[in-house]
């Protein structure tokens, strides 16, 4: 990643320029709405948020990531967890690792945090580098289970829970 890309928390001033980079990411691909950008201000407003970095070149927002709060139970017990969704790296400025460096700075803040476990659902070629499991995630019960639901223990010596569920937060839910 190029020196002049810093990382940094988004606060409420970021909302219109994190809206712009979510929909200039999604439009080129084959999801086919635009409704993670809505998703971002319905986590924010229900208080879901547990991490929103932007990356900045210049000044500009050029990337997002955020992380929510989910319901996670495992052998029995409830476990701090965090759905990353979305991930947004606008046209221009993808394949340099920006992306990467908005991931690995957000599981960082999360494991400060303490949250235990991490889901997303997504493309199976990315996520594995940063420790998401397809397999680790196929012991969870939810209605994203399939081959792109993966997870991982944010301590990466931690045992891995035998079985659960794993609930994204209420927004996922209202998602047009
Ligand atoms: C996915 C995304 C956030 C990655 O950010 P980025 O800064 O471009 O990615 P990085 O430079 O950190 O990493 C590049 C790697 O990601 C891979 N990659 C990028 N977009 C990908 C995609 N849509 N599917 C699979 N792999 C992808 C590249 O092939 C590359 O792999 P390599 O390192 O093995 O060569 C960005 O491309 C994006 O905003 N895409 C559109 C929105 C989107 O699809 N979000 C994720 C929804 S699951």
């Amino acid at each position: 990643m190029s020196d002049e890309i810093g990382i940094r928390a988004a606060t409420a001033a970021d909302a219109e320029a994190i809206d712009s980079v979510i929909r200039a990411a999604f439009a080129g691909t084959d999801y086919g709405h635009q409704g993670e950008a809505g998703l971002v201000r319905m986590i924010e407003a229900d208080g879901d948020t547990l991490v929103s970095l932007v990356a900045e070149r210049d000044g500009v927002i050029i990337g997002h990531v955020l992380f929510s709060r989910m319901d996670v139970e495992a052998d029995g017990a409830a476990l701090s967890g965090a759905g990353l969704a979305p991930v947004s790296v606008a046209p221009g400025s993808q394949g340099q690792g920006i992306g990467d460096a908005l991931i690995r700075a957000g599981l960082a803040s999360l494991r400060d945090q303490g949250v235990a476990i991490s889901f997303v659902l997504g493309h199976e070629s990315y996520y594995p580098r940063f420790g998401y499991s397809p397999d680790f995630a196929a012991r969870f019960a939810s209605p994203f289970a399939g081959p792109h639901f993966m997870a991982m223990m944010l301590d990466s010596g931690a045992a891995w829970p035998l079985g659960g569920r794993a609930d994204y937060a209420p927004a996922f839910g209202r998602m047009g």
